[in-house]
């Protein structure tokens, strides 16, 4: 089979050195950034203070509407961020948890950071309830869909679970909300550049993820969506003098807030990750996400079959239209035969309760995905040898 993705191969330089299957975790570094950082020294160097004006200040907005395209957001709506953290941040202050509708409604299957961030909110008034899956795998819809009540007012919740690949089904988990007046924070980190996402037919929200895992863009850069009618009128109160409407009067007193997306933006924006997520972005929306699930879904396919016949536990769902990106696979000391993988060059992570993570993205082989199985069964073979 003629594989017409893996001519961007030659973009990663990373891909000649090693079996790159982490883009769940950082995804490989396109050729393009050693440009776009020498174009941001060289702006800096020679341009000085006028590389505000000239194509700084707009940055963050611009990035956004990149990052828009990929999930169908109209221009303007997304604003970016560091990180995913601070995006949960700002979308709770933009409420008040001290009224009867305090309730936030989250799974166990969460990224741990944003259940750390919901936990503490305790303390402002949320009343924080956690849907606990039955299988460490998947999160029980109708559970989920069931602890959503009238007291509920905002779900963050993954789209896609970080641990296991599971696709949570977030049209119906936004149609409850919706139903009943709550809102839903959609965290698509580890959707959005491998399993299609479209804010539009979702009636997202709130949307929120980083770039540094599959859209190539290197840390430092998340976004964050807001639906058009509610970005017009939220009032952060985590805001600062970019989201003022004249930032430059320096006006004294509260903030008159600018119109989306520098509406939920707050201080001095983080150039240098701007100017670094714009080669990965380019790159993952000229290939498409169209073909890169489908050749996901095929190599993710390969690689169950593959630890299925090792006899190998696999924490990720058979169902290719639940499944996302990763294949979480758990074998004897798989956090050892992870450590081991490395340093042959293999690179994959491993997580508790998941073992060790395979993430192919469109620039892998399929010989790729063999060879990381076939140095398990050698890693595992070699470890029987020295205990015995
Ligand atoms: C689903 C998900 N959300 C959030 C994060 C990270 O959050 P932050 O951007 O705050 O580091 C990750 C992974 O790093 C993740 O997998």
């Amino acid at each position: 089979m003629t594989d017409d993705l893996l001519r961007y191969r030659s973009q990663f330089p990373i891909l000649e050195r090693t079996t790159y299957l982490i883009s769940n975790s950082l995804g490989a570094m396109p050729r393009g950034v050693y440009d776009a950082m020498k174009n941001y020294a060289d702006t800096w160097a020679t341009r000085g203070v006028r590389a505000w004006e000239e194509r700084w200040w707009t940055l963050a907005a611009e990035v956004g509407d990149q990052i828009g395209v990929l999930m169908n957001a109209p221009r303007g709506s997304v604003s970016t961020h560091q990180n995913v953290t601070t995006i949960q941040a700002i979308v709770a202050s933009c409420f008040d948890f001290s009224g009867k509708r305090n309730k936030v409604v989250y799974t166990d299957m969460n990224f741990p950071s944003v259940m750390y961030f919901w936990e503490a909110q305790r303390a402002n008034g949320a009343r924080v309830h956690m849907v606990k899956t039955d299988d460490g795998i998947t999160v029980p819809t109708e559970r989920l869909l069931d602890a959503i009540d009238e007291e509920t007012l905002l779900v963050p919740v993954s789209h896609v679970i970080f641990r296991s690949a599971y696709i949570n089904d977030a049209k119906a988990i936004i149609d409850k909300a919706h139903k009943i007046g709550a809102y839903v924070v959609l965290d698509t980190f580890q959707s959005l550049g491998t399993v299609p996402v479209d804010v539009q037919e979702l009636n997202a929200d709130f949307l929120c993820g980083g770039v540094l895992k599959w859209l190539c863009g290197g840390p430092g850069v998340g976004y964050l969506y807001v639906r058009p009618d509610l970005g017009k009128k939220l009032e952060p109160r985590i805001t600062g003098w970019i989201a003022h409407q004249n930032p430059f009067g320096f006006e004294i007193g509260p903030i008159r807030y600018a119109d989306p997306p520098y509406r939920f933006m707050n201080g001095t924006p983080h150039v240098p990750s701007l100017e670094a997520a714009g080669p990965g972005l380019k790159i993952i929306q000229e290939v498409g996400i169209d073909r890169i699930r489908e050749k996901s879904k095929h190599q993710t396919a390969r690689l169950i079959a593959l630890a299925e016949q090792q006899g190998w536990r696999v924490n990720t769902p058979r169902d290719p239209e639940k499944r996302g990106g990763t294949v979480s696979i758990d074998l004897p000391d798989s956090q050892v035969v992870c450590t081991e993988l490395i340093k042959r060059e293999i690179l994959v992570d491993w997580r508790p309760k998941a073992g060790v993570r395979m993430s192919p993205h469109f620039y892998n082989t399929d010989e790729e995905l063999d060879i990381a199985i076939a140095t398990i069964e050698e890693i595992l073979r070699e470890r029987a040898v020295v205990t015995k």
